[in-house]
């Protein structure tokens, strides 16, 4: 039986997303011409060819300005602007309580809550341990007006949210003050897929909620009517690739009410005088969308939705799914020739609530942990695009690797410079722990190929023992490390 015969007998399902494989030949041709094996979808989604020739005919065949006059060529791109507006508000079943600020991607979406949120004193802010940084970044905003932030715990091996910790911290909220809770719809770290009914939870005891999506929405539907958040970050290139430069934040008209500006910008302001030094913030979005808008790519984005509307998210989502699925279970069944497994996953071994996103690292036949970089190198050469590091995403890898804040401050206090290979080689020094791993992710143009051209180029490490970093031994079955010696 062939891998792909079992693997379909495994996934029937993937038969029915065979849209993309058609796609994949015409609109992503590319990646096959060029022999490109792309897994780096949590990175950035790749653009179809589509997308590109109709956008440079778009703007070929017109004369757009910069939208804040009334002539004729502003009024064309306000008109562009705004049908865009509301064509990414559609998207997400945003109903008229919801508006879209454009931004440059989501963390710029992020930080404009973060800057104008009124954190004040006795107010709370409460994050997931799994963040991205760019969410992670908002407490220094907290920390300036007098609020710490809180992290809620994951739990072991699946790296999910220990709920009934989450909902005991939601608990404490005083609802007189304003609380701000920030959680990933899905973890660009472990894939894992957040429970999106943790918005209304947590709505309901006098939070607001700062939904990060960036992950979550090039391949699953978020509907704004069903989750409701108050404010929800994305970046369009994650979804479809093209155009980079451009993201959003969807915010619920009241809860953007309640955001202070600490600042006024061109495209800002109804009025600003210099004499009498004031300003009137426009209102609604136009307050939060600083300067001239990247207005030539906006077009851009209703030519991406529609890219993914005429595909279907299902299919895309489908597909994603039985790819990573097979994933985890040929990654999983790697052994060396004494048995022992290759490969250690972090996050979830299967694909209840999570999504295409794998990480994991290489370890040779004694334990030793593969040097994660020197994998990104040699899968590079084999024309494989992977992610290695941290993600941007401390927390995940902290609690998986059991890092206590006293590493991290002995860490730090031994280098003011610290970067992440030098934290790297002190927690292996320290206490023979890891604090870097290998990411694979899938999206709308990946193929059974690609998985198995990864899976074939992990396996390449069997029996191998030259790669390691030393004096770092990971027993997979317990999931503990040790040191060599120890
Ligand atoms: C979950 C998550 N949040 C936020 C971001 C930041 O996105 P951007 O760099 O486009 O602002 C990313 C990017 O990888 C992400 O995966």
């Amino acid at each position: 039986m062939t891998s792909l015969t079992r693997f379909l007998d495994v996934y029937p399902e993937y038969v029915a997303t065979s849209i993309l494989d058609d796609l994949r030949a015409t609109e992503y041709g590319r990646l096959d011409r060029l022999g490109h094996v792309y897994l780096d979808y949590t990175g950035g989604g790749l653009y179809a060819r589509s997308q590109i020739t109709d956008h440079l005919q778009l703007l070929a065949d017109r004369v757009l300005g910069n939208p804040h006059s009334a002539s004729p060529s502003s009024a064309e791109t306000t008109g562009f602007v705004e049908r865009t507006r509301a064509r990414v508000l559609a998207y997400f079943n945003g109903t008229d309580d919801y508006t879209a600020i454009f931004t440059s991607n989501a963390s710029s979406a992020m930080k404009l809550v973060g800057e104008s949120f009124p954190f004040e004193p006795g107010g709370r802010l409460l994050f997931t341990t799994d963040n991205h940084n760019s969410a992670n970044g908002i407490r220094e905003f907290a920390h300036a007006k007098g609020v710490a932030a809180e992290y809620a715990p994951l739990t072991l091996p699946d790296l999910r949210l220990d709920r009934p910790e989450t909902e005991r911290l939601l608990e404490h909220a005083d609802r007189g003050r304003a609380n701000l809770f920030v959680f990933p719809a899905q973890s660009n770290f472990s894939g894992v897929k957040h429970p999106l009914d943790l918005v209304a939870s947590a709505r309901a005891r006098g939070w607001h909620v700062l939904l990060d999506a960036a992950a979550f929405v090039p391949t699953s539907r978020l509907d704004l009517q069903q989750v409701a958040p108050d404010f929800v970050a994305v970046s369009f290139y994650k979804m479809f690739g093209y155009p980079t430069g451009i993201g959003c934040l969807l915010a619920r008209k009241s809860a953007l009410a309640a955001l202070r500006r600490p600042w006024f910008a061109g495209g800002t302001v109804n009025f600003a005088t210099v004499q009498g030094r004031l300003h009137l913030l426009s209102p609604g979005e136009a307050g939060f969308e600083d300067g001239t808008l990247n207005y030539l790519s906006i077009p851009a984005v209703e030519i991406g939705l529609s890219h993914l509307e005429r595909i279907g998210l299902e299919t895309i989502e489908t597909r994603v799914r039985c790819l990573t699925g097979w994933l985890l279970t040929r990654l999983l069944e790697l052994k060396h020739g004494n048995s022992r497994p290759m490969v250690r996953v972090y996050g979830p071994a299967s694909t209840t609530l999570r999504g295409g996103t794998v990480t994991l690292n290489l370890y040779d036949p004694d334990g030793h942990l593969v040097d994660y970089r020197r994998v990104e190198e040699l899968a590079g050469l084999e024309g494989i695009s992977l992610r290695t590091g941290c993600f941007c995403n401390p927390g995940v890898g902290e609690t998986a690797e059991g890092l206590t804040e006293d590493d991290i401050r002995a860490a730090v206090a031994t280098d003011a410079d610290m970067t992440l290979p030098r934290f790297l080689q002190f927690v292996q020094h320290r206490g023979g722990k890891s604090a870097g791993s290998i990411r694979v992710s899938f999206g709308l143009a990946s193929n059974f190929a690609d998985a198995e051209r990864f899976v074939t180029f992990a396996a390449g490490f069997r029996d191998q023992t030259s790669l390691t970093l030393g004096a770092v031994t990971f027993d997979i079955e317990s999931c503990r490390v040790i040191r060599d010696g120890s």
